[in-house]
């Protein structure tokens, strides 16, 4: 495959994952003169299904290797020499740190610095240096805590952090070891933090598709607590056309809130997750909302979440677009036309293939 004559390269971090494979498939159709470079390590969350239909595009390529692997980064930064980093590989699901909070030390803080350290040590040896380059660090509005509902406040860039859980607390010390990197050693970083995401190809752990899962296989819908936590939920694709947007007229040194202006009480959405599954399946109305299942509260339950998006809408006319009532309708009817993946996902059955494909990392 011929890639000499592509003007950029850009690395992308965890592109197999949920929100890496929409943003790599949105940057390889519409930059055909930059080559993609999907840097993944494919732990349970990574699936190179979810990138079948640009695999075989000239620009772009798969390497499999893990962000914390020192050597092994410095070799993929040497042979492809990247012009820009967007990162987004990370452990990030908030139940899974709070059993195995080092994974997510280790991936999410040490992984980053290591990108961060290869980066800088690649782009000075060129000689154009920082020029033209950029660092795109991948957050997530976790890092600024809790908010109470109905106060009316919001998520803005100037918020404290103030992390809960170690999955939060582990993505807001990278965000500080970016911005460490920009103001010592002038790196070009931008940094976003984003609300919640849902759409197709996220592993069904989260709660969208671990519901729609259930529902399926009629199983319970185990709702934490009361229900009553919010969150603002934006759809995948606005994600990744704000990314799009951010990486590359985005200013450095700067942080950009991404958000759905769009906040749901977790029971009043698995309710309408519920209603929108039946009327997808030919149910009798009511029929999956008697599945739902109060259980005991996640430890360290943020409250609500909600972000103020209007820096990125001022200074580059970014917003959300999908309505969300349109969001869970493809959401859902994307579900349950790829079983296939589903069943896949959660058997472990593309593991085995994988492995046999590109052997252990
Ligand atoms: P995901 O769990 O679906 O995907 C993570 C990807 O990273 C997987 O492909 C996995 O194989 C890869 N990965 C994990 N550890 C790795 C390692 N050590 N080396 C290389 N690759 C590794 O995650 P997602 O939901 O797509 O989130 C992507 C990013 O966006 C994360 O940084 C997350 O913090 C952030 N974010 C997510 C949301 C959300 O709602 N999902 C919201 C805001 C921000
Ligand atoms: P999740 O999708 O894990 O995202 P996050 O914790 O990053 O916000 O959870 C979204 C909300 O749904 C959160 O308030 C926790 C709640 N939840 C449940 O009530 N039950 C579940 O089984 C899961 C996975 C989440």
């Amino acid at each position: 495959m011929q890639t000499q004559n592509l003007a950029h390269t850009i690395i992308v971090t965890g592109g197999a994952g949920f929100i890496g494979s929409h943003l790599v498939k949105r940057l390889v159709s519409n930059y055909p003169d930059t080559l993609i470079v999907n840097l993944d390590a494919l732990t349970y969350a990574g699936n190179l299904e979810n990138l079948k239909e640009i695999e075989s595009s000239p620009n772009y390529r798969f390497v499999r290797a893990d962000i914390c692997d020192v050597e092994t980064i410095k070799q993929i930064f040497d042979k492809f020499r990247p012009d820009g980093v967007i990162h987004l590989a990370a452990e990030s699901h908030v139940d899974r740190s709070i059993t195995d909070p080092l994974a997510f030390a280790q991936t999410n803080v040490l992984g980053t610095i290591n990108l961060l350290r290869a980066s800088q040590e690649l782009w000075e040896s060129m000689p154009d240096r920082f020029n033209g380059k950029k660092f795109h660090h991948v957050s997530t509005d976790e890092v600024y805590g809790a908010l109470t509902p109905g106060d009316g406040q919001l998520f803005r860039e100037t918020t404290r952090y103030n992390p809960h859980s170690p999955y939060s607390a582990s993505k807001a010390s990278s965000d500080h070891f970016v911005r460490a990197w920009h103001d010592t050693y002038g790196l070009p970083t931008v940094v976003t933090n984003c609300s919640n995401n849902y759409g197709p190809n996220q592993f069904p752990e989260k709660l969208i598709p671990l519901f729609i899962n259930n529902i399926r296989n009629g199983r319970p819908l185990p709702v934490y607590g009361t229900g009553e936590n919010i969150r603002d939920w934006l759809y995948v694709e606005d994600h990744a056309e704000a990314l799009d947007l951010v990486f590359h007229k985005g200013t450095p040194g700067e942080t950009y809130n991404i958000g759905g202006l769009n906040e749901w009480r977790n029971i009043d959405l698995v309710k309408a997750l519920a209603d929108t599954v039946d009327s997808a399946l030919g149910n009798p109305a009511g029929q999956s909302r008697q599945l739902i299942t109060f259980v005991s509260d996640r430890k360290g339950h943020d409250m609500r979440y909600a972000i103020d998006a209007s820096k990125i809408e001022r200074e580059l006319g970014w917003k959300p677009r999908t309505e969300f009532i349109d969001g869970l309708r493809q959401t859902v009817e994307w579900y349950l036309n790829h079983q296939d993946w589903l069943d896949s996902v959660t058997s472990g059955a593309y593991k085995e293939y994988y492995e046999k494909m590109y052997g252990n990392r």
